[in-house]
């Protein structure tokens, strides 16, 4: 995987992401599902002991005090309450997929009725779990364990947890093994007239490639919106605390 990435932030980013292609295997993830001693739902292809995290447990800890991550959130926060999604925004139900520790959650959770918040990484959802034990204002996160595939998707569906008025993605899809999968899962958990919102680090250096690993340009998010029925509203280039992204957003008709 080519280095695009510059900054502390993007930093830990690329090690932990050396890392997760070092580990994963996807295929092997059960469905497994179980419940935790609250009512937190873990489900989605993950046992408590798999170390598929990718090697973003190591990050959990520190990673709410990462230069640059809040304001990359609040970008894609502001962004993300533009659209015109099916339900009013207080009566709006979102997936933030590859949440982490939940950053974007904690920030739209007074705006909207429920957020379900997945992570492959045990340790950056237990981080997440513990803001929403000490915060009452954070009691409609459902935290979840896990990776969004058919299995997790169909999950979803059969608990009314989704579908979904809006499914956002922050700085995550680079890290997702089969890109053209996930827009499809994520296609299945909208609701008609429901949004995509997906933030990235962009490609800037030429010859722009197809490889989700470097990043993201617009010819390639396009093609996989469209690809994947998705409708494109928009794809602009932004510039949060000097780092190049891109941030797409598109419909389900
Ligand atoms: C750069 S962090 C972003 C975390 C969070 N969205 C934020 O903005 O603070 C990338 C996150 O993607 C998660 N991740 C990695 N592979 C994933 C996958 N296949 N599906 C969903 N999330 C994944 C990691 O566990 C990590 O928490």
């Amino acid at each position: 995987m080519r280095c695009i990435l510059k900054g502390l932030f993007i930093g830990s980013i690329l090690q932990a992401s050396s890392s997760a292609f070092a580990f994963h295997n996807y295929d092997k993830a059960s469905s497994k599902q179980y419940q935790t001693g609250n009512n937190n739902v873990i489900m989605g292809g993950m046992e408590d002991n798999d170390q598929s995290s990718g090697g973003w447990d190591d990050y959990a800890d520190d990673w709410d005090n990462q230069p640059g991550v809040r304001e990359f959130s609040q970008n894609t926060k502001n962004v993300l309450m533009k659209q015109d999604i099916p339900e009013s925004w207080s009566q709006a139900t979102i997936l933030d997929l590859g949440c982490g520790t939940g950053i974007l959650s904690r920030m739209i959770a007074g705006e909207c009725k429920s957020i379900v918040s997945i992570d492959p990484s045990g340790k950056m959802v237990d981080v997440l779990k513990k803001h929403i034990e000490n915060n009452e204002a954070l009691q409609n996160i459902l935290p979840v364990k896990g990776i969004l595939d058919d299995a997790t998707a169909g999950e979803f569906l059969e608990k009314k947890l989704g579908p979904f008025d809006a499914v956002v993605a922050n700085s995550v899809c680079s890290f997702v093994p089969d890109y053209d999968a996930l827009l499809l899962n994520i296609h299945k958990l909208l609701k008609p007239g429901g949004y995509f919102v997906q933030a990235d680090f962009r490609q800037t250096k030429e010859p722009l490639t197809e490889n989700q690993g470097d990043g993201f340009h617009e010819a390639f998010m396009r093609k996989a919106y469209t690809k994947a029925e998705l409708t494109v509203i928009t794809i602009e280039p932004m510039t949060v605390t000097e780092n190049n992204i891109i941030v797409g957003v598109s419909k389900k008709e």
